[in-house]
């Protein structure tokens, strides 16, 4: 008897290009995944993650910003288990942060805690990255509290930082990275092999990082990103699918 699988609720304001990984990488588990995308909401209307969900079949409805009595009902009424926040713009209401607890994951862009918090999102991110000369940025995938990317961090997959790089190609890169990482801690949590402890720790392993996903090899990069290779102690994780 497999164990039910969890419930997702995707909240997106954007294309939806994470929540279709997401589908994608569920789609490949077949049988053996933890998760089913249940429920797709978001705060714009023409949002691409919302075309993405009908084309599915998957319920989705557009919930004003500030009607947190509409989200609710409909979490409760999908009865959503786990909630992931997938390029979602708005602050999460303090009741759904407070009721999915260990239970709402979000992904951001970059290093968390660096190149973080309100009014840190999209080309912003990657702006603030190559003014700052970082070498090394990434994707974090983290549990959700109050604050914005505030929440305990679960996962970070480094990506590397090319000199002739622009917001739009280090974007690219680094949502490349995120479409292998966030279906995988998603998965993960939904099974219960990561979990938030009552203190606020994370429990569990993070996903191995799939290196023919990234779309760039360390090896062939790291000089140019300035990353010395035998910093590089790579372990290949055995990949799952
Ligand atoms: C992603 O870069 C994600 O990290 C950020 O918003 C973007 C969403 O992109 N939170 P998409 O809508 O999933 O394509």
């Amino acid at each position: 008897m497999t164990a039910p699988r969890a419930r997702v609720g995707v909240l997106a304001s954007g294309g939806g290009s994470n929540l279709g990984a997401m589908l994608e990488y569920a789609d490949r588990l077949a049988q053996a995944r933890a998760f089913d995308v249940a429920l797709v909401t978001s705060d714009r209307p023409n949002a691409g993650a919302i075309g993405r969900a009908a084309a599915r079949g998957i319920p989705s409805a557009v919930v004003a910003p500030n009607d947190d009595d509409a989200l609710l009902e409909l979490l409760s009424s999908h009865a959503i288990d786990l909630i992931v926040l997938a390029g979602y713009l708005r602050l999460v209401p303090p009741r759904v942060t407070a009721a999915w607890r260990g239970r709402l994951l979000n992904i951001h862009p970059a290093l968390l805690p660096a190149f973080g918090g309100a009014g840190m999102f999209g080309k912003r991110v990657h702006r603030a990255v190559l003014e700052s000369g970082a070498r090394v940025t990434g994707a974090t995938v983290h549990f959700v509290d109050e604050a914005y990317d505030r929440g305990a961090i679960i996962a970070q997959w480094p990506v590397p930082v090319f000199a002739q790089d622009s917001a739009e190609t280090l974007a690219a890169r680094v949502l490349r990275t995120e479409h292998a990482l966030l279906p995988r801690v998603v998965d993960a949590v939904a099974s219960g092999q990561i979990r938030l402890s009552a203190s606020g720790a994370v429990e569990g392993h993070p996903p191995g990082a799939p290196p023919e996903d990234a779309g760039f090899v360390w090896a062939q990069h790291a000089e140019q990103a300035g990353i010395g290779l035998d910093a590089l102690q790579l372990r290949v994780a055995p990949r799952r699918a």
